[in-house]
């Protein structure tokens, strides 16, 4: 296939405090990472999938995977990932395939986000080749502040909340990975800092980070059952 997503699911999910790898967190009656899964095989288009996982769990994530391909014929791969977000990438950026040309990293906390998001960050990275992310407006007031003094109001017209899967031209994503000298918290600071245009499409609601246990409960609200 000419697309790769990179799903990366090798986190502790510190802030969620379950007790296990957030990925591997039940969410009505699956783990999370079943349902990211689930989205990704529904991109319009035969992609290649490679799941970066705790090594302690490489085998669940085998088995997610089996179940989520189905009748796919998409090549999936699971590697193992490493301390932060960035290290986990880029172990993920060493599965990919040689017919690869695009490729989309996404967040597997992002468990309900729409295929369809995917299919727009490709077809713009093809569009364009540029570097693409999906974001939101910002809704809340946002000021500056020095512990607590508020130092200004941000202009929020120039802001936008940036979600994932966010898609790049390989051969860019790979320089700007060979070339980090820094840990951004994602993949289109690292591009960006190379140079490289990054535009932004509109993300999606569903698209959201489950982050602490009230994300996790929205997350079930929006299924209408319990946690899991
Ligand atoms: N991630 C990863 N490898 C890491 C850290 C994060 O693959 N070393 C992944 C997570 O699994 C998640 C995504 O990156 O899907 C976004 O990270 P975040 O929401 O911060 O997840 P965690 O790092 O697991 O959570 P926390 O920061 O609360 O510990
Ligand atoms: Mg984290």
């Amino acid at each position: 296939p000419d697309v790769a997503v990179i799903v990366v699911a090798a986190g502790s999910g510190t802030r969620l405090g379950a007790g296990i790898p957030k990925a591997f967190v039940h969410l009505a009656g699956w783990p999370m990472l079943a349902h990211t899964l689930t989205r990704v095989f529904g991109i319009a288009e035969p992609v290649q999938v490679v799941v970066v996982a705790p090594p302690e769990y490489d085998e669940s994530a085998r088995e997610l995977l089996g179940l989520a391909a189905g009748q796919s014929e998409a090549l999936v791969a699971v590697v193992a990932g490493g301390d932060t977000r960035q290290q986990s990438v880029q172990n993920g950026l060493a599965a990919l395939s040689p017919s690869v040309g695009t490729v989309l990293v996404h967040d597997a906390a992002r468990a309900l986000t729409p295929s369809s998001q995917f299919d727009r960050v490709i077809a713009e990275v093809r569009a364009s080749g540029d570097g693409v992310i999906p974001g939101l407006p910002v809704a809340d007031t946002v000021k500056r502040v020095t512990v607590d003094v508020v130092q200004e109001t941000v202009d929020r017209s120039h802001l936008t909340a940036v979600q994932t899967p966010q898609g790049f031209p390989r051969a860019i994503l790979e320089r700007a990975y060979a070339e980090a000298g820094h840990e951004a918290t994602d993949d289109a600071g690292l591009v960006s800092a190379i140079g490289h245009p990054v535009r932004v499409i509109a993300g999606d609601e569903l698209a959201f980070k489950i982050t602490t246990a009230w994300d996790l409960n929205r997350a079930a609200l929006l299924f209408g059952t319990d946690r899991d």
